[in-house]
């Protein structure tokens, strides 16, 4: 199995599937149009985040790490009529870029785009009503920190999912770069959390070999 077989199988469980639709690959060509990098998930990944938070029933959403808006709208998707979504972005192009992405997908209403490094943003949160699903997608290295926030933010029953935590394997390698080293480190963290139960799933596709992790608060 090699990597172009993958994307040739992700194509076809796309259009097997009838996954994409004109506001996603609307989000997409912008994204591209931008100059963003081209790491949102896969169209059937982002189908799973919508799966997973309508199976929650997910009321609030809380997302690290937006881009382009691609796995918002996905999740946004999810969402009841009066359900909200917060999505957290450091760079103030890609949350340009996701703003109106959000809005060209009718989702506008539903979501708030925060700019910030997270862990500036994040602690505004605390003040807000819990959130149901967490999806943890931005910088690697900091992926403890924000596992200890998806934490403290998630209500009693909630799932938290992130996403790259297998990094075609560096995540078991000792002389791993920073980023692989940080979802190790949420992984061995998530492990040993009494008030988490989890588990990790490696995947491969168009976006190559990789993983995600989901855990669910299961005590305070
Ligand atoms: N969830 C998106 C992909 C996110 S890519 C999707 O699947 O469509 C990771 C994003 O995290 C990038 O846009 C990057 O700018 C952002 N990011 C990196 N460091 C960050 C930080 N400290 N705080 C918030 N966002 C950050
Ligand atoms: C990177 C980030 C992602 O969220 C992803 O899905 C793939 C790659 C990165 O920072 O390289
Ligand atoms: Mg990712």
């Amino acid at each position: 199995m090699d990597e172009h077989l993958w994307t040739e199988i992700d194509g076809w469980l796309d259009q097997s599937l009838g996954l994409a639709d004109p506001a996603l690959d609307l989000a997409l060509a912008a994204s591209e149009a931008a100059g963003l990098q081209p790491i949102n998930v896969a169209a059937n990944q982002g189908k799973m985040l919508n799966l997973l938070a309508r199976s929650a029933g997910a009321r609030r959403i809380l997302e690290i790490g937006t881009l382009g808006g691609y796995s918002t709208i996905w999740l946004a998707r999810a969402l009841p009529e009066d359900g909200g979504l917060i999505t957290l972005e450091a760079d103030p192009v890609a949350a340009r870029v996701a703003q109106s992405n959000l809005e060209q997908a009718g989702l506008g209403g539903k979501v708030q785009v925060r700019l910030g490094p997270a862990l500036d943003t994040l602690p505004h949160l605390v003040d807000e009503r819990a959130f149901d699903f967490v999806f943890i997608d931005a910088d690697k290295p900091n992926y403890p920190a924000y596992l200890d926030w998806a934490v403290k933010l998630t209500r009693l029953g909630g799932l938290i999912v992130a996403d790259n935590v297998v990094r075609g394997g560096a995540v078991i390698r000792t002389d791993a770069d920073e980023r692989a080293q940080g979802t190790r480190r949420f992984l061995e963290q998530a492990a040993a959390d009494p008030r988490l139960d989890v588990t990790a799933l490696q995947t491969v596709g168009a976006k190559g070999h990789d993983g995600f992790a989901l855990a669910l608060k299961t005590a305070d």
